[in-house]
């Protein structure tokens, strides 16, 4: 798959991860660069997603399963229909998102969006981390909660040892190096 044989099919971009640890900041940047580079591209977030198909869903793992095959059913459908799918939610359990991998199939690219703990509650962009710390939030990922880390993710991004410009590059090369995207040239060092 190294030829190129991919161009023009959809894919599934699915990056998973704690809250804080960078995938919609990374997913932005990427977003962009593909929307210059191909056709349709479309953007699922977990945030966005909980305010409409997922509405009224909480964070027990029943829901979180229930937000994830939902977002993954829909990826898929995309997917199928040549898009470019961005997909950033937590997606905490493997199990499940293990089966949205079967689903989609080798469209299916997974991405952990990997920071320690410390460094995401540090960061603290929704100010969620100081709430269950409290124990005003339960459940919460990493906290109270569980994540189960990707065993072989395509793209295993350590966000706390590089800036979201080099993440989002990585993640473009790694859809050169599978096909789906025809690579650009290196702008030439002086
Ligand atoms: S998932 O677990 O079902 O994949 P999803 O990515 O859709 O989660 O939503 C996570 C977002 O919901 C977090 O970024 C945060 O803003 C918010 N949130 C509220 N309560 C919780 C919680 N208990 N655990 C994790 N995230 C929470």
């Amino acid at each position: 798959m190294e030829d190129g044989t991919r161009f023009g099919r959809g894919f599934t971009l699915w990056f998973t991860g704690l809250s804080g640890a960078g995938k919609t900041t990374i997913a932005e940047i990427v977003e962009k660069e593909l929307r210059r580079r191909i056709g349709m591209v479309e953007v699922l977030d977990g945030d966005i997603v909980r305010t409409n198909l997922s509405k009224g869903l909480g964070f027990s793992r029943e829901d979180r399963d229930t937000n994830v095959l939902r977002i993954g059913f829909v990826a898929n459908l995309l997917t199928r229909n040549g898009v470019g799918v961005i997909v950033s939610a937590i997606s905490p359990f493997k199990e499940v998102r293990d089966r949205v991998r079967r689903d989609i199939g080798d469209d299916f690219i997974e991405i952990f969006v990997d920071a320690p703990l410390a460094v995401c509650a540090e960061r603290d962009v929704k100010g969620l981390y100081k709430k269950a710390f409290a124990g005003e939030i339960l459940q919460f990922t990493g906290v109270s909660d569980p994540y189960e880390p990707p065993s072989a993710p395509e793209l295993h991004i350590k966000t706390a040892e590089e800036t979201p410009q080099e993440s989002a590059r990585r993640v473009t090369a790694k859809l050169e190096e599978l096909g789906y995207l025809g690579r650009v040239e290196e702008p030439s060092r002086v």
